[in-house]
């Protein structure tokens, strides 16, 4: 299902309807997504990207319904993470000296994974080819988000093919920002931006602003994932700038794993505390036993403060709260503010453990965890709202 973007720039890609899940399973995609793959036709033909491998058959047999592949004079593998990447084996078996532009961390990733000497051009930022009526810029974007990144300005469309950045694991037939629904859009934007970019959050500022400094018209991005910003293209860099920025919201957590409710009802208690003396904030609950852990990742990002609960199982923690620990450790959020609470029946050393790991993730420990012999008893339950009253006072 090709389709034209303009009157040089077609796409070629895959909608993937049915994708469960990405990077192995650390990223959830409720709703599908798209490998966007661009045929650029001036004088010269340039194809821009590919698809994950186990299209790559439907990929390369699509792509001979548009052109005789040998009038392809340039591949740009603006990223060689197989989700782009991967139909390159096939395509290469049919025009094996087609020069493939990329970066030089893009040459020794394509051959860390396909293990041939095609015939590669490293570019770097600044570099251009020219390629009729428009010329093509290259941008490197190193660890936006793997060390091969780079995206692609075209003049005279004024596109920029931003690869990764500004996608959203989301599959829709319309492919373009102003025609799908505005709120699923935005959660699939924030979901990314929140898993996958976080951590590299000060480079996406520095390399926005290098872009901005430009000064170039901007009609479309043309993304690698999801739908295409052609209304106001310019919101989704505002966004990024946003989020980039230890983005947060009047909002707190509360994610806790429990064997038989009695944590649970600990942190209900939290939320009534929390209530009674901030009825502006909003306050999520989660149970991580039960809750994809993607979402809950968005919802951290969104927070100020988290509570993290658990009871104690096995001298240790459940493994839904330490899932969602080790995922924050590698993401690192900054400024966020927590505490930690669980029920026990014996050790008790849940909280503990819990207070460690929420150090190691850079988390401010606001006040000491609370913990509670079996299931909370009225006064126990009190001290759980005693504690979410005074974890609410000292967020707010
Ligand atoms: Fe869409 Fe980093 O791959």
């Amino acid at each position: 299902m090709a389709f034209k973007l303009t009157d040089k720039v077609k796409w070629v890609g895959k909608i993937d309807w049915e994708l469960e899940s990405f990077h192995g399973q650390e990223y959830s995609t409720h709703k599908g997504s798209s490998y966007n793959s661009y045929l650029v036709r001036d004088e010269k033909t340039v194809l821009i990207d590919t698809v994950w491998g186990p299209y790559a058959k439907e990929f390369v047999e699509n792509l001979k319904k548009e052109i005789d592949l040998n009038e392809i004079d340039y591949i740009i593998a603006q990223h060689s993470e197989p989700d782009h990447s991967g139909a390159l084996p096939l395509l290469m078996k049919e025009i094996p000296n087609t020069p493939i532009y990329c970066t030089p961390n893009g040459v020794k990733v394509i051959k860390g994974h396909y293990h041939e000497d095609w015939n590669f051009v490293e570019v770097k930022t600044g570099d251009t080819l020219d390629i009729g009526e428009s010329t093509l810029t290259f941008v490197e974007a190193r660890m936006l988000h793997w060390p091969d990144s780079m995206m692609t300005y075209m003049s005279g469309d004024n596109m920029l093919f931003s690869n990764d950045a500004f996608g959203q694991h989301y599959a829709s037939q319309h492919m373009y920002n102003d025609l799908v629904d505005q709120a699923e859009l935005q959660q699939e934007c924030i979901k990314y931006y929140a898993n996958i970019l976080t951590p590299f959050s000060p480079l996406v500022t520095n390399k926005i602003k290098e872009v901005l400094s430009l000064n170039l018209p901007l009609n479309m991005i043309a993304t690698s994932h999801g739908i295409i910003w052609r209304d106001n293209p310019a919101q989704i860099i505002e966004q990024y700038l946003k989020w980039a920025d230890n983005y947060q919201e009047n909002q707190i957590t509360i994610v806790y794993d429990t064997m038989w409710n009695c944590t649970r009802h600990m942190a209900e208690a939290m939320v009534e505390g929390i209530k009674s003396v901030d009825k502006d904030v909003t306050v999520k609950m989660y149970n991580a036993g039960k809750t994809d852990k993607n979402d809950i990742i968005t919802e951290l990002f969104k927070s100020k403060a988290i509570l993290f609960g658990s009871s104690t199982v096995n001298k240790s923690i459940m493994h839904g709260t330490s899932g969602i620990l080790s995922m924050i450790k590698g993401i690192g959020f900054k400024k966020k503010k927590a505490a930690a609470f669980g029920s026990y029946g014996w050790s008790g050393e849940s909280v503990g453990l819990l207070e460690e790991e929420l150090k190691a993730a850079k988390m401010e420990i606001v006040q000491e965890g609370i913990k509670v012999l079996w299931d909370p008893d009225e006064e126990a339950k009190k001290q759980c709202v005693e504690f979410g009253k005074s974890f609410a006072e000292k967020v707010k």
